[in-house]
């Protein structure tokens, strides 16, 4: 029986109020078995926890206020006008998370596989709608069959309801996925369009199209985890930025991000006291950058050496691994940073990392985070296959998303800074507002090899040991040009810092940027090369 009926019979009852208080609690707990005992035990057995679970483990004890607890799909084909589940497989409201307020949805896939109907979309909308009115942030818990099958068109219309609202809270809200059981078709395009996607490895999957379609149509025989599962969306597709080995990992690492994360775009990131010295030098830093300069080494060592306790919460760790971001914080305040690492194809930047460090600078500057870079590039990656991908439209993006970026933007080169690299990381022409050097840095257009070979090709050849003398120019190369001296005496860099003072100096930055202000020129939207 319905909510709506019970209380029509019962009206002809006349209860009294403890009467009708006592059926409350009985109508509440019915909803709250959502699709039943037998339902739930099934999700255990994949081990996956259940919609309510999930918000238990996410928000502060005792904060969650459930909205919509009674709402009924609206559908009479296929047998389901009698098939009424209060809350339509979907559980929504408001909580708080370290005392600050979230709004979410968690998808209850005991009813009717979490699949999503016109009402059941309709609460989802509900917190949206409100999240954008008061400022605060959406986290979506996903786990269902997509659109409702019975609810045919009605269905889609009612995912699109849900993709306008995701794109008009882009930049106003901070959006977060978590994918906990399937997310299939068109569904994957509302956390797509979410500013950070978590996956449960093994009990998660996203796919546009599934294991079968990909059978039928190109023949290829693939597993759901092969597909759309947590390992390949964090490693090789980008569409992931977490890969968790359980829910409550996930969960514990949903609560962390938002830690470093302001509720709105009009507020400033939560800033912490700080248990680390402002001060702090680390004189480890001094011996890092290997003398040969074509060697390796962590830029990760060099991030945990510099920021508060050495916390670095790293973003997408899995994917484009040249290129380093995430969050930590500098004497409490909340910062975003992008690093190469010349661990990795030499932190050459390629179409994967210029994606990936462009959409993390664009979240960085919707959300008030100040942005560190730390730059040891040789360049863009050569090669026809990065070509014909498009590394221009790619790096275009890395490019534009510092261009335009007005949040505090301080730069950190430590090594190398070659070619248009240079440019894009964060220089003081794209509006770097504090460019520090490292005495190890070196600016140029080019690598010392490179550009001997090009400029001295005919003198080379000719001489009577060319060797000799490609040796001899290269070294004259690097005595006027593999440094940061000539930047700095333009002023492009604004000091040569030792890097084992590049935590106070950063530190004395950012108070000093606290208050900077910068705009654009007013426009509808710039054209961000996609
Ligand atoms: C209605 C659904 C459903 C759906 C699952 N169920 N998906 N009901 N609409 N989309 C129901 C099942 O009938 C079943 O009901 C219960 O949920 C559990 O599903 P199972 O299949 O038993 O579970 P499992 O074996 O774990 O498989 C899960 C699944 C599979 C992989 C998600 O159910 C599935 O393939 N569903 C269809 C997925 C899909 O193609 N969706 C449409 C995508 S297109 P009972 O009563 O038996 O318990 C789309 C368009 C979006 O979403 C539009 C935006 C542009």
């Amino acid at each position: 029986m319905t909510t709506s009926e019970r209380s029509s019979q019962e009206t002809s009852h006349s209860k009294g109020t403890q009467e009708k208080i006592a059926e409350l609690h009985e109508l509440r707990a019915a909803a709250k078995l959502g699709g039943g005992q037998k339902g739930i035990e099934t999700q255990h057995s994949k081990g996956k926890l259940t919609a309510r679970e999930r918000l238990d483990l996410l928000l502060d004890p005792g904060t969650f206020n459930e909205l919509d607890m009674f709402v009924t799909h609206r559908t009479t084909d296929f047998g389901l006008g009698d098939k009424k589940i209060p809350g339509d497989g979907v559980v929504t409201g408001y909580g708080q998370i370290d005392g600050r307020l979230v709004y979410v949805f968690s998808q209850d896939f005991t009813v009717f596989g979490g699949s999503l109907s016109e009402a059941h979309a309709e609460k989802i909308c509900k917190v949206l709608d409100l999240a954008m009115k008061n400022g605060a942030p959406v986290i979506g818990l996903n786990d269902g069959g997509g659109a409702r099958i019975q609810d045919g068109v009605v269905s889609l219309g009612a995912y699109a309801d849900i993709f306008l609202r995701n794109t008009l809270a882009s930049g106003v809200v901070p959006q977060i996925s978590a994918i906990m059981g399937p997310c299939a078709g068109g569904a994957v395009y509302s956390p797509a369009i979410t500013d950070f996607i978590f996956m449960v490895e093994k009990t998660s999957y996203m796919f546009v199209t599934g294991p079968n379609v990909v059978k039928s149509v190109t023949h290829e025989d693939v597993s759901f985890e092969d597909l759309g599962g947590a390992r390949v969306h964090n490693t090789n597709s980008g569409v992931a930025h977490f890969a968790c080995p359980t829910e409550p990992d996930c969960i514990r690492m949903l609560r962390q991000l938002l830690s470093y994360i302001p509720s709105n775009n009009l507020d400033d990131p939560p800033r912490v006291t700080p248990t680390d010295s402002p001060t702090r030098s680390a004189e480890e830093l001094d011996t890092i950058i290997p003398d040969n300069s074509s060697k390796p080494y962590d830029m990760k060592a060099i991030l945990h050496h510099i920021v508060d306790n050495g916390e670095f919460f790293e973003v997408q760790e899995h994917f484009a691994q040249n290129i380093i971001i995430g969050f930590a914080r500098l004497n409490g305040r909340s910062v975003g940073i992008v690093a190469q690492q010349p661990r990795v194809l030499a932190g050459v930047l390629d179409i994967n990392s210029s994606d990936k460090a462009a959409r993390f600078v664009r979240f960085c500057d919707c959300f008030n985070i100040p942005i560190i870079t730390f730059v040891d590039v040789p360049g863009f990656l050569p090669g026809v296959g990065q070509e014909h991908s498009g590394i221009i439209r790619h790096g275009a993006k890395l490019l534009f998303a510092y261009c335009e970026a007005t949040v505090p933007k301080i730069t950190v080169i430590t090594r190398k800074a070659y070619g248009g690299a240079y440019d894009v990381m964060s220089s003081k022409h794209v509006r770097g507002d504090i460019n520090y050097a490292w005495p190890s840095a070196e600016i140029a257009v080019m690598g010392p090899e490179g550009a001997v070979n090009i400029l001295f090709k005919d003198e080379i050849k000719n001489a009577a040991d060319p060797e000799q003398r490609r040796k001899e120019l290269t070294a004259e190369y690097i005595e006027k040009f593999a440094n940061p001296y000539v930047a700095a005496s333009r002023g492009y860099i604004d000091e040569i810092i030792e890097p084992s003072h590049t935590r106070a100096k950063l530190i004395n930055a950012l108070e000093m940027l606290k208050n900077k202000r910068d705009t654009n020129p007013s426009k509808k939207h710039g054209n961000i090369p996609l």
